[in-house]
């Protein structure tokens, strides 16, 4: 029986049930970050791993698990996986895309709207009791009709947030590697440059993949173009952005807000964002939904499903795998 080794602890156990008949299933008791060492030790006998972005998976990792043959990441960012050194070794990799546009797009929405209100910022207001009464100028923020929503990467995700964003009454900018007719088309989106898009946003958000080139893309010199006065969001990965650029621009003034729910180095957050009125802050909740999470969970069963059954891609296979196979 091949060993299916699960790197968390996942609350799906009606669907876990679905893999135990055909494969021996071993789940992490406890649903935090698996230190390395721990990850090395058990992977010796592994066929299949499921694991989260969380854990790197790199040579050093591989080297430990000389049986493997899938490798199934329970998100759609796939960044922690190292493709080279899967595609050497002839091992798939699937992740879970579209399942979690949606939630991640709710997710983008709420940032957007609790930066733009200063909803964090007043909400801890009221609870000190500091609140005396109305005031015609307490807590003004960014009103949000007419004004223009900058979409760097408007693929699965960043479409969903620019759909939502045509009932706030924005307009749209967007980039891409190319240009999408059926989302200007919906949406009114104009295609332009990243320099165009971000001197001429309100509001910024970033949906690109963490790739070589797409690190540090909201460099410093970028973040000092943006819009003076513009909001930043990102939920796509930390390290797209400098992160010590952007407390800088915060502080400076030259931000509004931003609205962040990713970090370059996860789980730690730098004490300027942590004490900074106008930065709202998540701990890497996009696709946290009840059901995006069983979704994800299905998509990876239907991966491993497909392997075992022969398909070669499997089901939500790793694109780029796909292309070198
Ligand atoms: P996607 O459908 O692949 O969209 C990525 C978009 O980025 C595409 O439009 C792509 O352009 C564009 N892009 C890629 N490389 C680029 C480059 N070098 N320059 C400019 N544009 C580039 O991915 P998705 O499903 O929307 O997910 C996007 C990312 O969101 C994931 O990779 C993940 O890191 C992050 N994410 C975070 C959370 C969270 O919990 N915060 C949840 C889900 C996803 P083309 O379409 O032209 O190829
Ligand atoms: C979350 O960040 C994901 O990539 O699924």
């Amino acid at each position: 029986m091949k060993v299916v080794y699960f790197t968390r602890a996942f609350p799906f156990p009606d669907l876990a049930d679905s893999l135990a008949e055909r494969f021996a299933v071993r789940m992490e008791k406890q649903d935090i970050p698996l230190p390395r060492e721990k990850l090395f030790q058990n992977l010796r006998d592994v066929n299949i791993l499921v694991c989260t972005l969380t854990e790197r998976i790199d040579r050093d990792v591989l080297d430990h698990a000389p049986a493997l043959e899938l490798v199934a990441t329970y998100s759609v960012g796939y960044d922690h996986l190292d493709l080279a050194a899967l595609r050497e070794r002839g091992i798939w990799a699937t992740h879970t895309p579209d399942v979690l546009t949606e939630a991640t797009a709710d997710l983008t929405w709420a940032l957007i709207l609790a930066a733009a209100r200063r909803v964090v910022e007043a909400d801890a207001f009221v609870r000190k009791g500091g609140w005396q009464g109305w005031q015609v100028g307490q807590f003004l923020g960014m009103e949000l009709s007419g004004k223009t929503l900058g979409i760097v990467g408007a693929g699965r995700i960043g479409q969903a947030v620019g759909r939502r964003a045509v009932g706030f009454g924005l307009r749209i900018l967007y980039t891409a590697r190319r240009g999408k007719p059926d989302f200007e088309e919906a949406t009114g989106a104009r295609f332009t440059d990243l320099d165009t898009l971000l001197g001429a946003s309100d509001i910024v958000s970033l949906h690109v993949p963490l790739t070589p080139e797409t690190r540090n893309l909201l460099s410093r010199e970028r973040l000092f173009a943006m819009k003076p006065g513009s909001i930043l969001i990102n939920t796509a990965r930390g390290a797209v952005v400098d992160e010590e650029a952007l407390m800088e621009a915060l502080e400076a003034g030259h931000l509004a807000a931003v609205g962040l729910d990713v970090y370059a180095k996860e789980p730690f957050v730098p004490e300027a964002l942590r004490r900074h009125p106008r930065a709202v802050l998540l701990p890497h909740l996009g696709s946290a939904t009840v059901e995006t999470r069983r979704r994800m969970f299905q998509a990876v069963v239907e991966s491993i499903l497909s392997f075992a059954a022969g398909e070669r891609p499997p089901r939500h296979a790793i694109p780029e795998l796909v292309h070198a196979a």
